[in-house]
């Protein structure tokens, strides 16, 4: 186990048992990306980063057709994803499974190489090569597919004092704000012959963005 695997491991082994309830009030934009994901009848769909599995299994319902997969670093949120989406009654339609977001072979792990819809929720702000995550997310898309972030902004449009407590409070558990992440977004999509689309939301307390065609 690398370090930054480790690392996650020891944040989550006590988190993941209250992570959702806690989370719902500060990870915001989540259920709108689920919302605005629309894979095509029968497509995939690839969470980076899923944390506890709360988004795969809102986007399983949101979206009854698609077929669901999910990657963590971390054993131990996987664990307790794998036990959710098993309550949920969704293990046929949800796979999971350890990898890093900066590289994982898709076809070794899910036996599918490509994805009509990937994302990043609240993922990025942890991983240090998060430049490379974007990448990799993207080399990941099958023909016509897209990419969807979601992530903490710079507070720009809320007080300082705000901006100072948060991110002192976010570093304790390794998260950083990104705050090239519009620019890194533009060039991973100009690279790919992709539309990035960026938008704060909650006065910029959170910021998503998505890699498009057309
Ligand atoms: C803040 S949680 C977000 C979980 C979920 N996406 C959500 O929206 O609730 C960040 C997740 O990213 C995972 N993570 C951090 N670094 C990673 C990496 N390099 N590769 C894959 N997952 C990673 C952590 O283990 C954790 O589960």
């Amino acid at each position: 186990m690398d370090s930054h695997a480790g690392r996650m491991d020891a944040i989550y082994r006590t988190q993941r048992h209250f992570y959702d309830l806690t989370r719902k009030y500060y990870l915001l934009g989540r259920d709108g990306l689920i919302r605005a994901l629309a894979p095509p009848p029968g497509g995939t769909v690839l969470e980076i980063g899923c944390g506890t599995g709360r988004n795969l299994i809102a986007a399983a319902r949101a979206w009854p057709e698609a077929r669901l997969y999910g990657i963590d670093i971390s054993e131990a949120m996987l664990e307790t994803a794998r036990a959710k989406v098993a309550r949920a009654g969704l293990s046929g339609r949800i796979t999971l499974a350890q990898g890093d977001a900066t590289g994982f072979d898709a076809a070794a792990l899910f036996g599918v190489a490509t994805f009509d819809r990937v994302f990043q929720s609240y993922t990025l702000s942890m991983i240090p090569d998060w430049q490379g995550a974007i990448r990799e997310g993207t080399a990941k898309l099958a023909p016509g597919g897209e990419l969807a972030v979601v992530d903490f902004g710079q507070q720009e449009r809320l007080p300082g004092w705000w901006r100072t407590l948060l991110f002192a409070w976010l570093a304790k558990f390794e998260v950083a704000p990104r705050a090239l992440l519009p620019e890194a977004l533009r060039e991973v999509a100009a690279n790919a012959g992709l539309r990035a689309e960026i938008t704060p939301h909650y006065r910029g307390f959170a910021w998503s963005g998505r890699l498009l065609h057309g």
